[in-house]
């Protein structure tokens, strides 16, 4: 094998493993935002509960789904998917909300959680597209799209 193409290979056996660490990085942000989201969903108070309960239910049953998705795409590029909530939180890096919040903090906490995990899915799907991993960008543009939309809704009710 010409020495070139060796370096190649290498050089792209290295991107693949960038793809999978953002990949996993994306897996753990999904759960961190489902655990901060579900708390919110749990413990917000006032005279916008109904909706907020709601769009919060919303919020984290699309984001299990979701999660689940990412996490198999590393499994099928032939790395292990993180688990362990202690771990998770860990990788994730993201602030975690008191009980007792107010509505409107609450918003804006999810809101920069959503920006978060945007700017990790964008990292990612640049990685896949060095890589030309076709399958893992649409997957992450399909991502982005999804929280890009959540937190247009969220920063919209702030301005209210
Ligand atoms: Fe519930």
């Amino acid at each position: 094998m010409a020495k070139s193409t060796k370096v190649n290979k290498k050089k792209t056996a290295k991107k693949n493993l960038s793809v999978v660490d953002a990949l996993r990085t994306v897996v753990a942000d999904c759960y961190a935002l489902m655990g901060q989201t579900h708390l919110c969903h749990w413990n917000v108070e006032g005279p916008s509960f109904f909706a907020l309960h709601t769009a919060f239910e919303e919020q984290y049953t699309e984001l299990f789904t979701a999660v689940d998705e990412v996490a198999e795409r590393v499994r099928a590029l032939g790395s292990y998917a993180p688990g362990g909530l202690s771990n998770l939180a860990a990788m994730a890096g993201m602030k975690e909300l008191p009980e007792k919040s107010p509505a409107e903090k609450m918003v804006q906490h999810l809101a920069t959680l959503h920006a978060k995990l945007i700017a990790d899915a964008k990292t990612a799907r640049d990685l896949a597209a060095d890589v030309e991993d076709k399958e893992t960008e649409d997957l992450m543009i399909g991502r982005i799209e999804v929280h890009q939309k959540t937190l247009w809704m969220l920063e919209s009710y702030l301005k209210g």
